[in-house]
């Protein structure tokens, strides 16, 4: 296992407030960086605002503001979405800071030095709101290949990147890591997209001003993406170098949107192997969610606002449903009846009465204090087994990025559990003195086995997570524990008392 994992969302652009995309990628971020934080790795999470560039300026005219103010403002909500979410991000960082502009032109120095920077001329078309250049035979029938929306005639002296001197490194990058690029899928798309040939890149405007100036040559601007990309440097101190820098770059997962992910599996290492840094490790694209069947519009106001679902239902709810839901890298759809669907069945029914009647039953039989398990019969095995299975179904699927399917290991414990509870009749065996003994492990088991579930779900339901695991009477913070000591079983100290504690998830009537 890798010592360190340095994780990244996007920066999101301030020219809007947040929604459940953004929040998604955010949210996906979280719970791998605090997977990775229970196996013990050190992890580093950085996520921020991409504040220059046309799309944000043309905001700030339209809204009789400066972009520093807009920004300013607009800033406060992405920031505020770590309390709301309960976001484990490690630094958050602005493009407008004085370290980035600091990185920003290093890297370009490095790349001009070596030549792969150079003075021309752009005539071609512009997409304003992916903020990407396209040519003539790209636009084709006249609008953006990849928003569909209308593009303008630009005609302005440039600097340039020598992009295609890069499509035998970057194919070459792509064959020597096959997991860089993930899902696979997405990857034949970016393979396809370098084979077709690359055209080097506009990287500078004259007709903004709105960004980091060009070294030397002031009445330039850097073009946003190259700007905003290299955050990722920066956050972890880049051109500084020092621990941080040695401890987590090249990054582990960039998590990005399917749009995006030509900017970062194309552009992005290219811009790395000409300023001589080392490219990053993996990028991943999850999907769009669609919502109650259609496209997420202002025009439709059918935006989802992450506050209002916390306000709602819940960080932990809103967490889990949308890693739950939809196959991770796949689209989804978003529906208010799906989510409550999917909190009262999984979260009240299935793991809520597993801790609840497990409490309720200690409390009862045992006086809330942990019993003393015995000799383990075929039934106690099975259940001993399937959770270590679990574990390691669970580190398999967070490996490969798939949430959905390390839930539905989880919530297969879950339901083994419950299954146990009934098939043992804890009930049944109260009745006689005679069974006192097994009363005791059974509790002991059931015990163990929320506890475990309790652990591997911790990265997805932090809040309930912590609740859960101090009502079951374990020390600190789980989101402190690591897997490999405390995912065994058998942890639970016989003998302990258990606090008494509500630890129910609600159901939602609606
Ligand atoms: N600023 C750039 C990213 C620069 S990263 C060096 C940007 N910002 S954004 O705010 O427009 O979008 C950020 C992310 O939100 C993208 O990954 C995008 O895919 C995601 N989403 C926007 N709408 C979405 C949905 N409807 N569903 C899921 N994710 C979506 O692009």
């Amino acid at each position: 296992m890798k010592p360190a994992f340095y994780i990244t969302t996007p920066i999101y652009y301030v020219n809007d407030v947040p929604h459940i995309g953004h929040a998604y990628t955010t949210i996906a971020c979280d719970a791998l960086a605090r997977f990775h934080r229970l196996k013990g790795q050190k992890v580093f999470f950085l996520t921020g605002t991409d504040e220059h560039g046309e799309k944000v300026q043309k905001t700030a005219t339209q809204q009789g503001v400066s972009p520093r103010d807009l920004a300013d403002r607009v800033v406060t909500r992405f920031q505020g979405l770590s309390p709301a979410l309960s976001i484990t991000n490690d630094d958050f960082i602005r493009t407008t800071e004085p370290r980035h502009y600091a990185s920003v032109q290093e890297l370009f120095r490095r790349s001009q030095k070596n030549g792969d920077i150079y003075l021309g001329e752009y005539e071609g078309w512009y997409c304003t709101p992916c903020e990407a250049y396209w040519t003539d035979l790209q636009i084709g029938a006249g609008n953006c290949p990849d928003c569909g929306r209308p593009v303008e005639k630009r005609k302005e002296p440039s600097f340039f990147f020598r992009l295609s001197k890069y499509q035998r490194p970057l194919l070459e990058y792509y064959e020597r890591n096959p997991r860089f690029i993930r899902p696979d899928s997405r990857r034949n798309e970016v393979v396809a997209f370098v084979e077709g040939g690359l055209h080097d890149l506009s990287v500078s405007r004259t007709s903004l001003s709105w960004g980091i100036p060009v070294p030397e040559h002031p009445g330039h601007v850097i073009y946003v993406w190259y700007d905003a990309l290299t955050n990722y440097v920066t956050g972890v101190g880049f051109p500084g170098g020092g621990e941080r820098f040695d401890t987590f770059w090249p990054a582990d997962i960039h998590m990005v949107g399917k749009d995006i992910l030509r900017f970062h599996a194309v552009y992005w290492p290219a811009f790395l192997m000409s300023a001589g840094v080392a490219p990053p490790l993996g990028v991943f694209a999850h999907g769009w969610w669609t919502v109650e069947g259609q496209k997420m519009s202002k025009s439709l106001g059918n935006v989802v606002d992450p506050y209002d679902m916390v306000d709602r239902y819940g960080a932990d709810a809103f967490r889990y449903f949308l890693l739950r839901e939809v196959p991770f890298g796949l689209d989804g759809d978003f529906s208010r009846r799906a989510l409550v669907h999917r909190i009262n069945s999984d979260l009240a029914n299935d793991f809520g009465n597993l801790l609840n009647r497990t409490l309720g039953m200690l409390s009862k039989y045992f006086g809330g204090t942990v019993p003393v398990p015995s000799v383990a019969g075929e039934e106690d095995l099975s259940l001993i087994a399937r959770s270590r299975e679990v574990l390691s179904l669970v580190d398999g699927a967070m490996e490969e990025v798939e949430f959905h399917r390390a839930l539905s290991a989880i919530w297969d414990l879950v339901k083994a559990a419950n299954r146990y509870v009934d098939a043992s009749a804890p009930w049944s065996l109260a009745k006689d003195p005679a069974k006192r003994g097994r009363l005791g492990t059974v509790l002991y088991n059931i015990l163990e086995a929320s506890r475990i579930c309790v652990l591997l779900s911790s990265p997805f339901i932090p809040a309930a997570a912590q609740r859960m695991w101090e009502a079951l009477g374990c020390e600190g913070q789980v989101a402190g524990a690591v897997l490999s000591e405390e995912g065994g079983w058998g942890r639970l100290t016989a003998g302990a008392a258990l606090p008494k504690t509500a630890v129910a998830f609600p159901r939602i009537e609606e």
